[in-house]
This record gives C-alpha cells, sequence and structure tokens, in this order.
C-alpha cells in the first residue's frame, strides 16, 4: 500500500469541535471528528478510509468481543508556539503495536498504514491539538479480531483502527498507592509485555479494591514471590535512590516497553543519574526509606507522562514523601514538557514532523 494514494478520505460535513473547551479537558472522553478504518481479510489489508468518527456495526458473534484479541497503543501529538504538529516518538509505538500483534497471534501492521494512515488522520484534525500545558492529542491505535465465530482460534480477519483524543492530565496530582500483595498483573511467559486489551480488563478489579480503601492505584508485584516490583497502575515506575535511578528490567516480559520509560531513561542519564534497570524488591524499597536514601518513587507513561508518587503503602507502613523538594521527576518532566512543545532542542529525534 503505498500511503497516501490508497487512504480513502472522507471529510465530516461539520467540526464538532466548536462545541468543545479545549482547555482542562478530561482524558480521553472527547473525540476528534475523524478516525481511520481498515480491514484485514484473505491475508490482506484493504479498505483504508478515514471518515467521519462514527459507531461500529458489529456482530454478537464478534471473536474479540469472546475471547480479547485485541490490542492497542497510546502515543501523543503536541503543537509548537508556531502552530507546527508533532508526534511524540511514534515509531517506537508503532514497532511495539507490532510486538503485541505478535504475541497475540494477529497479522502485522505495515508501516504505510499505522504511520502514514496517523500522519494523515493528526494532520487532518490538526486544529484539535489543544496548545496548553500539559494537554495533548491523545492517539489511541487499536485492532481487533473480527470474525463472526465462536470457536477459539486465531481470528482470519481483524480491523486496525486510529481515534484521537484531546486529552488533559491524566493523573491531576500526586499518587497514593498500595502495593498489591495478592492479586497479580503478569507471569513470565506471559502477555504482560504486551499491549493487549486483557491486561488492563484483568487489573481493574484489584485497582477498584484499592480505590475503595484510598489509593490511588497498586504497584503490582512478581508473580512467582510477591516481591519483585513490576509496573504501578497502567505505568512503568522509577525509585531514585541517593545518585542512582532503579527501575525493572524488562528480561522476563512481564512489563511493557514504555517509551515514556525509555525516554526518562535517556533523561535521567543526560541529568547525571546513574541508572540501572534490574530486579527490584519491595524490602530494598522499605529499607532505602528507612534509611532516608529512598528520595523519589513516580511512575512513566504516554497518559500520565511522570507521575508523582507521594505515598507509598506496604502492609501496613506508609512510606510518606514531600513530592515539593524533589528533584529528579520534575526536572525529567519539565525537559520532556519542554522538548515536546518544541522550547528545547530535540537532540534525541523523537518528535515527528507531521
Ligand atoms: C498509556 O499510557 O497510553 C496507556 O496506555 C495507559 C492507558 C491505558 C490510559
Amino acid at each position: 500500500m503505498t500511503a497516501a494514494a490508497d487512504i480513502n478520505v472522507t471529510r465530516a460535513e461539520t467540526s464538532k469541535l466548536k462545541d468543545i473547551n479545549l482547555e482542562n479537558i478530561p482524558f480521553g472522553k472527547y473525540f476528534t471528528d475523524h478516525m481511520l478504518e481498515v480491514d484485514y481479510e484473505d491475508g490482506k489489508w484493504k479498505n483504508a478510509e478515514i471518515k467521519p468518527y462514527q459507531p461500529l456495526l458489529l456482530a454478537p458473534s464478534l471473536a474479540a468481543l469472546h475471547y480479547g484479541q485485541a490490542i492497542f497503543e497510546g502515543i501523543k501529538a503536541y503543537k509548537n508556539d508556531a502552530g507546527e504538529a508533532f508526534i511524540f516518538r511514534p515509531y517506537d509505538n508503532f514497532k511495539r503495536f507490532n510486538t503485541s500483534a505478535e504475541r497475540m497471534a494477529m497479522p502485522q501492521v505495515p508501516e504505510e498504514i499505522f504511520m502514514e494512515g496517523m500522519r494523515m488522520l493528526i494532520d487532518i484534525d490538526k486544529s484539535w491539538i489543544p496548545g496548553q500545558k500539559d494537554h495533548s492529542l491523545y492517539i489511541r491505535p487499536f485492532m481487533f479480531s473480527s470474525d463472526e465465530m465462536i470457536g477459539v482460534r486465531p481470528s482470519e480477519k481483524y480491523k486496525f483502527l486510529i481515534i484521537l483524543s484531546p486529552t488533559g492530565p491524566y493523573y491531576a496530582a500526586p499518587m497514593r498507592i498500595n502495593v498489591e500483595e495478592h492479586y497479580v498483573r503478569a507471569v513470565p511467559g506471559g502477555v504482560g509485555f504486551a499491549k493487549a486489551a486483557g491486561n488492563y480488563a484483568g487489573a481493574m478489579y484489584a485497582t477498584a479494591q484499592a480505590r475503595a480503601k484510598g489509593f490511588d492505584q497498586v504497584l503490582w508485584m512478581d508473580a512467582l514471590e510477591h516481591k519483585y516490583v513490576q509496573e504501578c497502575g497502567v505505568m512503568n515506575v522509577f525509585f531514585i535512590i541517593g545518585n542512582t535511578a532503579v527501575t525493572p528490567d524488562l528480561k522476563e516480559g512481564t512489563i511493557l516497553a514504555g517509551v515514556t520509560r525509555d525516554s526518562a531513561i535517556v533523561l535521567l542519564k543526560e541529568m547525571g543519574y546513574t541508572v540501572e534497570e534490574r530486579a527490584i524488591s519491595i524490602d530494598e524499597i522499605t529499607e532505602a526509606y528507612k534509611q532516608g536514601t529512598l528520595k523519589e518513587v513516580f511512575g512513566t507513561g504516554t497518559a500520565a507522562t511522570i507521575s508523582m508518587i507521594k505515598a507509598l503503602n506496604y502492609k501496613d507502613f506508609e512510606m510518606i514523601f514531600d513530592v515539593e523538594q524533589w528533584k529528579a521527576a520534575p526536572e525529567v518532566k519539565r525537559r520532556m514538557d519542554a522538548i515536546k512543545a518544541g522550547v528545547e532542542v530535540d537532540n534525541h529525534g523523537w518528535m515527528y514532523k507531521i
């Protein structure tokens, strides 16, 4: 498929933008005027179309609704003061999408469809990119199995779509987190590294229980010993211990290879921190807190960007932090925001111009 020529465009007759105030918008509630929809059938991608945002007509027997063969990505677009639109590290998400697709026995989405479809779609809806701080256009590519058949097997048909949502901060304030001691998110050999819909469904019950107890999210621990940290809610997690930033490594395949995680590692190194990607136990964390060397704990993710953790509860021991005194997380956030807004030079080639 040679890009632009093969993606049909049908424009919306009117724009909904006039009815929406792009300031202080909640995460993921509003959607732009257009979407991309592509079908996979007979081993080929076809019918690529950008069209007005609209509901899908789906059969009740649709395979994805029964067995969850569904994956997604989260990416963000920004605009600079000159009004130029950029996407943050979209190739990394494109590659991760196809890694998820492989693990879930789904077809690969070609670069021309994913990247060119996303570029064209954002170009058409670029007036929806909010300009103010902590706001962006959240890009949600997703794919699901679309066979109308309830036998358990990989589907023969799929749909790939991209929708866009102008959005404000995911977590507005520093969070209180509970170390999850019973439920688990991922096991070695499982699908934790994939952005599979079921990973998020499986996390909801434990998260709801933590919320009922007054926490914002859970800190997921390893499934075998409940000892080593994996992720925090829907984010990767970092601990600043002395002058070292520690984040769980990706070796076991239980952790999502976050694009923001990778960007934070790069910036922390540039800021003079030693970065260790390794197993980190909850005992090491509580000990460092008691010794006074655990300085900061923060989550990273596309939706959340950098999200500070003001309290971390393990059993009945609450580690409390004065986030106002922090240096690393606010500086990583400041630099990342400056690069995204085009205020700081993008030395890493992270910004992809529309
Ligand atoms: C993202 O950070 O983009 C995510 O995928 C988190 C989310 C499910 C909102």
